[in-house]
């Protein structure tokens, strides 16, 4: 009886082996999450910034739902391959980047273009060296494939625009 009453003065609030293997794993749990949290926090750039933070957009961003989904209709009409260039290419094409062919220069476009229209636009959209895979972005692969005739008829090239995929 006297030992009972010892060993209850004892014990603080973890009374059961279930209640401390959950009081361990939260320990452990939640100054992971709490790390998560400030690492993105520091990474993040919506952080508020003196004067710009409370434009509508950026209020609207911070006040958005989670789980937002952006819906892409299939239907929209398929950007230009000059615009495709602009929005995702031009970044390496248009000054060579990590020795990517110039946008252009027909003399490093000529092997190439030799390749034929197929094999560039697989090497576009898988990636080829250096190039990452350009397709699973913002643009479809039948907008990677307008850019590339773009990019290829800026260089020298003659291939014919693209066909539009048949809807499935
Ligand atoms: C991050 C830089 C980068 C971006 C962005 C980029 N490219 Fe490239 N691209 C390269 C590099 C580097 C090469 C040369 C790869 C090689 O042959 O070694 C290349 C080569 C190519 C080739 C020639 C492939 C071949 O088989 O010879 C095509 C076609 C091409 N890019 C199309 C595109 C298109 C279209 C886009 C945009 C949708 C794009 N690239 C965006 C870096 C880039």
């Amino acid at each position: 009886m006297s030992d009972n009453h010892l060993e209850e003065a004892h014990t603080g609030p973890i009374k059961t082996p279930k209640q401390l293997v959950l009081a361990v794993a939260y320990s452990f749990i939640l100054p992971v999450f709490i790390i998560i949290g400030l690492v993105y926090f520091v990474v993040s750039d919506n952080k508020p910034q003196a004067g710009s933070s409370n434009s509508p957009e950026s209020v609207a961003a911070r006040i958005q739902k989670v789980g937002t989904i952006e819906i892409k209709s299939a239907n929209a009409e398929p950007r230009a391959g000059e615009e495709v260039y602009k929005g995702q290419c031009g970044g390496c094409h248009t000054a060579g980047t990590l020795g990517s062919p110039k946008f252009g220069d027909s003399a490093a476009w000529a092997p190439r273009l030799r390749k034929g229209y197929e094999v560039l636009l697989t090497s576009a959209l898988k990636g080829k060296d250096s190039m990452p895979a350009q397709a699973g972005g913002e643009y479809s692969d039948f907008e990677i494939g307008r850019a590339v005739a773009y990019m290829a008829n800026g260089s020298g090239g003659k291939f014919s625009e693209p066909k539009k995929p048949q809807a499935k």
